[in-house]
């Protein structure tokens, strides 16, 4: 070997075939090493570890429900999804034109009893709840029994406290109200409906009044549940109408107080693995890169006298953790803003009912639908109000621009489908509830697998990749029809 490498040296002393042979390992294995890190950055977060790094031991895909052969399109794109890692369990429903066409779930409802995420699922969607709420607000409305050009105070007198006198109606479900945050509220005072009224209406305005939006993530269903409760002459709350009003009406399964029995339907709830959140934060700082982020957003939220790090910091009043709130101890505490407990199918069926100008569906696929209401959800006149797009607004909270609707909906746009506007809103970790009338489409999505919310989005891109397909597939039966 000695002799052998001495002469080589020697021989061919500019080619230096020694040191390549050396180097040849290294950047081989530097090669290798970035595919392997390129590989687990850009790979889903919920697939197991050695499924991520090099594809082996992944979970198989189970997905199953009813799909209309025109959308086959948009299953693929719901599997591809849980090919790539990017789910743990989940369900996508869409009606067209007052028609289930798609209905799908696929995953794991429990990845410790290996539960599948089926049609039988319940399954929390955060701010998704905040879109029935707003619904519940608008029968009130239709009824003659709220006017969204109301001050609260009308309704509530102690609330007009703390400089929220002139706060309207229409303020609060456009989240303008200046309640984004309270000062201080622990987990029994939410437990007590008239002890919370209480600090609802003791917090003072954070603008001095000024109708600025600010996000309510929180507070946004306590304040109109207290509406709620002085306006209806039985003092039900939000979801007390629900459940007697809307749910067996219209076959849907929506709670804001899940009856305790249901709760072995419920699934768990997966976040993102921390490192997988780290990669995925790049996506905020290339965001700022670009300036979709405003500078002013990192001052602000770290500004602990701002709006935005208040609100931040009173996220989850019940636990502070996430994976929590799909637990029986919190599930059964009533909360519009954030705690409702529903499936794709149901969201999606509300959502059709809207897009049907307020009416019941004919159209019912299920088998109780010999008990579903003739009577109408909405009159097609509150759903022409409740659409009605109001100017672009910045949020204070959200610290992004915001085109929201009248009835407190929000008009957003989903990437690779610019061109088409559906209102509606998400959820923390990826559900949306959205539809658009034109296109007579509405959407569901509800997961148990959490990912981290990158500044300015609204959902994540397993729904794009859905959404678009469905849009696709619409757009190509209208070209037919025309
Ligand atoms: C739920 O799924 C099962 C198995 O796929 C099916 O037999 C059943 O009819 C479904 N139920 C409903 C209400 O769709
Ligand atoms: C409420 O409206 C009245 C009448 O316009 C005005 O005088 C008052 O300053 C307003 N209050 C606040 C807190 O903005």
């Amino acid at each position: 070997m000695e002799s052998k490498k001495s002469t080589s040296r020697d021989g061919e002393s500019h080619t230096n075939p020694p040191a390549n042979s050396k180097l040849f390992p290294i950047s081989a294995l530097i090669f290798f090493i970035s595919i392997l890190i390129y590989r687990y950055s850009s790979f889903g977060p919920f697939a197991p570890f050695q499924c991520q790094l090099i594809g082996i031991g992944c979970l198989s895909t189970k997905v199953q429900g009813y799909i209309a052969p025109e959308f086959i399109n948009v299953k693929k794109a719901f599997i591809t999804n849980f090919e790539n890692g990017d789910e743990v369990g989940s369900s996508v429903a869409v009606y067209y034109n007052g028609k289930l066409v798609v209905d799908l779930q696929g995953g794991y409802a429990d990845l410790e009893t290996m539960r599948g995420f089926d049609n039988n699922t319940l399954q929390p969607v955060f701010s998704c709840t905040k879109v029935l709420a707003a619904i519940v607000i608008a029968c009130l409305v239709d009824r003659g029994i709220l006017d969204y050009n109301e001050k609260i105070s009308t309704y509530w007198p102690e609330f007009a406290q703390g400089n929220k006198e002139n706060v309207t109606l229409l303020d609060l479900v456009n989240h303008r109200a200046g309640v984004s945050y309270l000062d201080k509220v622990v987990k029994s005072d939410i437990e007590d409906l008239d002890k919370l009224a209480k600090i609802l209406a003791a917090q003072p305005h954070s603008f001095g009044g000024v109708p600025n939006r600010a996000y309510h993530p929180v507070t946004y269903g306590w304040y109109l549940n207290e509406v709620v409760r002085r306006v209806d002459p039985k003092h039900r709350t939000i979801g007390k109408i629900v459940s007697e009003e809307i749910l067996t009406q219209y076959d849907l399964e929506f709670y804001l107080l899940l009856p305790t029995n249901l709760i072995s339907r419920v699934a768990k709830f997966y976040e993102t693995p921390t490192v997988k959140a780290f990669f995925e934060s790049f996506g905020v700082f290339s965001s700022w890169w670009a300036g979709k982020v405003p500078g002013s957003f990192f001052t602000e939220f770290n500004n602990k006298e701002s709006v935005a790090y208040k609100t931040f910091n009173c996220l989850y009043p019940l636990s502070s953790a996430v994976t929590d709130y799909s637990k029986l101890e919190i599930v059964t505490i009533e909360w519009p803003s954030a705690n409702g407990i529903t499936n794709a199918k149901s969201i999606a069926k509300l959502g059709a009912i809207i897009v049907n100008n307020g009416q019941p569906l004919h159209d019912d696929s299920s088998s109780s639908s010999s008990s579903a209401s003739s009577k109408s959800l909405l009159s097609k006149s509150i759903v022409d109000l409740i659409s009605t797009k109001l100017p672009a607004t910045f949020d204070h909270v959200l610290y992004t621009n915001i085109t929201p609707s009248f009835g407190g909906f929000v008009y957003i746009r989903f990437p690779g489908i610019e061109d088409v506007e559906f209102v509606g809103w998400g959820g923390y970790g990826g559900s949306l509830f959205i539809w658009n009338r034109e296109l007579g489409i509405s959407f569901g999505y509800a997961n148990n697998g959490l990912r981290t919310p990158i500044f300015g989005e609204i959902s994540d891109r397993r729904t794009w990749s859905i959404l678009k397909e469905v849009v696709n597939v619409v757009k190509k039966l209208k070209r037919e029809q025309a």
